[in-house]
């Protein structure tokens, strides 16, 4: 049973999809416990499945170093054997990335390498094209950059706006993620291939 720690900042409806597989008995992970940079919304999705959440908040430390150095702490204290980011808006600290990756994976509402960050829908609505995509990621240390685990193409409708556009994009993060970790579970996926460069 892959024990998971999901990592959120906002209102977390990946990690509800998530939390709805787990209610297979046959999908081979649990999630353990919820992080978030704030007292994020979607914590009202862990408290449902009951399960523990933890706050780093970023405002809290002195530094970014500081905050990454709690960050990791709390994350280890939990011994996952995958971290998931799930709408976690922050750039993940350089050793919280060494001390997990790649088992730790990043779902992204863009068809990477197109719209890295933290605006990638917004970017490919401005970018006027025809059709974007989401990914699942191992995280590294850059932005969107690691080897890609999953994606898939989605269309951009005429008239779109990047709220209707992001709500046809994230149904297809929620399967492509239950997917990926039930590869990686099942050994389907094998991450010690997908080491960043
Ligand atoms: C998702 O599209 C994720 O890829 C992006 O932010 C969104 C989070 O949505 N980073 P939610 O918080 O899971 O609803």
């Amino acid at each position: 049973m892959l024990k998971l720690v999901v990592l959120i900042s906002g209102g977390g409806s990946n990690l509800r999809a998530l939390l709805e597989a787990t209610r297979d008995a046959d999908y081979p992970a649990r999630v353990i416990a919820v992080g978030a940079d704030r007292d994020a919304e979607g914590f009202e999705h862990a408290e449902a499945f009951g399960i523990p959440t933890f706050t780093v908040p970023f405002s809290s430390f002195a530094d970014r170093e500081a905050w990454g150095d709690e960050l990791l702490e709390q994350i280890r204290s939990w011994q996952p054997d995958l971290v998931v980011l799930s709408g976690f808006m922050r750039l993940v600290p350089p050793r919280v990335v060494e001390a997990f990756s790649p088992r730790l994976i990043n779902t992204h509402p863009a068809y990477l390498p197109e719209f890295p960050g933290a605006h990638g829908v917004r970017d490919a609505l401005a970018a006027g094209v025809d059709e974007t995509g989401a990914s699942v990621i191992v995280v590294d240390d850059g932005v969107d950059s690691g080897p890609i685990l999953r994606q898939e193409r989605i269309p951009v409708l005429p008239g779109d706006t990047q709220a209707s556009l992001h709500d046809r994009i994230k149904p297809v993060e929620r399967r492509m993620l239950v997917q990926t970790i039930l590869d990686i579970a099942t050994g389907t996926i094998d991450l010690t291939e997908k080491t960043p460069a």
